[in-house]
């Protein structure tokens, strides 16, 4: 299995399996499909409401716990206790016992939104505690990065944050680099948009190597040290996003691919009022 080494030591898989947007329903047959194809690095989060449906696909598989690299995140706390700290731990024992297990192997702060430095002292004294491996967080722009780094003990192990051709965050790489944070990427293929699937560029490197453009973009990922979670319910495109390690793009592709960054996201931007007002007042449970 590849991997890369977090800054606590710990070793995660370098491509997972992401399930965002797989109906509850469709999730254990998904994500049994993805652990036959050979995944071993799971991504979900307590927001898409299918940790349940993980659990159970973990559970069938039968896979040994230890080979398995299981990440979930925490939604934005309201504090109905009065206390984001006391509440982060009841969410996170909540999510472990959907997910069927004693302990996790990362656990994100989902958005820079709300008290997440209380969160953060929560998560630090769990993993002090041993029931999670690695602590991180996720859609952290840099400057929220360094000032949460500046104000705790413990330096996020992992920064999630949208990274595919169209956004490539080679600055916010760079960055995350120096602080010892390992920067994985949500939406690999920007879920399709800009017709990334048929860009022309992607496709003429494709077919020099007889792979997908899917592929390409995932071994791009990887060659530049980007975990990469890419989602599919269709096993033979589990499959196909999984070959990735018989190849590899040259010097002069990998600079090809850097010209087709717009430097912008294709989602949503975090430090939109709106934004922060609409997913900030989300509520799960
Ligand atoms: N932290 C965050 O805020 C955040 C936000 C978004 C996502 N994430 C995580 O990142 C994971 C991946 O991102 P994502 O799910 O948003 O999008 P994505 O992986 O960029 O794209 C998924 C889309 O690509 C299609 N696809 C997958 N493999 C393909 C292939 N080989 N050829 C053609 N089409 C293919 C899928 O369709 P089919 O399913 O029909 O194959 C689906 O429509 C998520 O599942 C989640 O775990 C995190």
């Amino acid at each position: 299995m590849n991997t890369v080494t977090l800054n606590n030591g710990v070793k995660m898989p370098i491509l997972g399996f992401g399930v965002y947007q797989i109906p509850e329903d469709e999730t254990q047959a998904a994500v049994e499909a993805a652990l036959a194809a050979g995944y071993r690095h799971l991504d979900t989060a307590a927001a898409y409401g299918n940790e349940t449906a993980v659990g159970a696909a973990i559970k069938a598989s039968g896979i040994e716990r230890e080979e398995l690299f299981i990440t979930t995140k925490l939604w934005v706390q309201h504090a109905p206790s009065g206390s984001v700290q006391d509440d982060t731990k009841v969410a996170f024992d909540k999510s472990l016992q959907r997910l069927g297990l004693d302990y996790l192997d990362l656990y994100l702060i989902h958005q820079p939104l709300g008290d997440y430095y209380s969160e953060w002292r929560a998560m630090q004294e769990l993993h002090q505690e041993g029931l999670i491996r690695a602590i991180g967080v996720s859609n952290f722009h840099p400057d929220r990065l360094v000032d949460l780094i500046n104000h705790n003990q413990i330096v996020p192990a992992v920064n999630q944050v949208e990274t595919h051709p169209f956004h490539q965050r080679a600055e916010d790489q760079k960055l995350m680099q120096e602080h010892g944070v390992q920067i994985e990427s949500w939406g690999p293929f920007a879920e399709g948009r800009n017709d990334l699937f048929s860009n022309s560029l992607l496709s003429g490197i494709a077919e020099a190597h007889g792979k997908s453009v899917a592929q390409i973009v995932l071994r791009w990922l990887i060659q530049r040290e980007v975990v990469a979670i890419p989602k599919s319910v269709r096993a033979d495109r589990m499959a196909e996003n999984f070959d990735i390690f018989d190849f590899a793009l040259t010097e002069e592709q990998m600079s090809q691919v850097t010209t087709l960054d717009t430097e912008a996201s294709l989602f949503f931007d975090h430090r939109d009022p709106a934004m922060v007002s609409r997913l900030g007042g989300h509520r799960i449970d």
